[in-house]
């Protein structure tokens, strides 16, 4: 929470602007943002479609890069990292939810919850062990061998969200991570993610468009047209 003075910031924008280049045209995507998250935030992001939501969480999670202003996650201004020490810190740092899991069809369950440890180079037995923890923690041991064409939707981001929690990453970003699954598995979901960030002082950002979901988190940022036009 923001109001102690000892908590630590994990996220710091300033001024943060992208444009993107589309058939000659510019797209400005966001217009000088300026946000700062600190250890435990679990804030809520919404606005309209178009307003900048998932690219803002790109950028935060270093898959893209800003057009101006400065960006340090745990301390570290991105601009200045080298591209091996920014994939140090996106593996090591940072964990995503998207709404498409992205999870890898030829990998078991298990496996692939495992896979941020394994590309990690950390030890294989203490990566499975880590993996078979995570994989309780999301209610599905019965599934560890399960290919993600063999589970639902619902389990599928679950496995999502473990993978995700693997390396216990400093920050989770998770855009829009129920947007495809019916409302109860929506909440299943949502009260995993929330518990379980609670439970390892993961830092969340959570976009979506659920704003019964939205209301439930301690914090709520809302966009519009590139900025932040609310915070609280
Ligand atoms: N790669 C790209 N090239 C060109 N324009 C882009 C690109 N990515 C995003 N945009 C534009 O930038 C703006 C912000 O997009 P963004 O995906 O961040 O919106 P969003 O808030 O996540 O919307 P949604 O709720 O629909 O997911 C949009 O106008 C979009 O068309
Ligand atoms: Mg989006």
């Amino acid at each position: 929470m923001t109001s102690f003075i000892e908590s630590k910031k994990v996220v710091e924008l300033q001024g943060v602007t992208k444009h993107f280049r589309f058939a000659n045209e510019e797209v400005t995507a966001l217009r000088g943002v300026d946000l700062d998250l600190y250890e435990e935030d679990m804030i809520a992001i919404t606005g309209k479609s178009g307003a900048g939501k998932s690219t803002l969480l790109h950028l935060i999670g270093t898959l893209d890069k800003p057009s101006s202003g400065t960006i340090r996650v745990n301390g570290y201004d991105l601009s200045k990292l080298s591209d091996q020490k920014i994939s140090r810190l996106r593996n090591r740092s940072i964990g995503f939810v998207f709404q498409m899991n992205n999870l890898l069809a030829e990998f078991s369950a298990l496996e692939n919850i495992m896979m941020p440890g394994l590309i990690a180079g950390l030890e294989k037995q203490t990566v499975k062990s880590r993996a078979e923890q995570l994989l309780e923690a999301v209610e599905l041991p019965h599934r560890a061998n399960h290919r993600p064409g063999e589970l639902s939707g619902g389990e599928q981001q679950r496995i999502a969200v473990a993978r995700a929690l693997l390396m216990t990453p400093a920050i989770l970003l998770a855009d829009e991570p129920t947007g495809n699954l019916d409302n109860r598995t929506s909440a299943t979901i949502q009260e995993l993610l929330f518990s379980l960030c609670q439970h390892y002082k993961i830092t969340m950002l959570l976009v979506t468009h659920d704003e019964a979901l939205a209301r439930k988190m301690p914090q709520r940022i809302v966009m519009e047209d590139g900025c932040i036009i609310d915070r609280g």
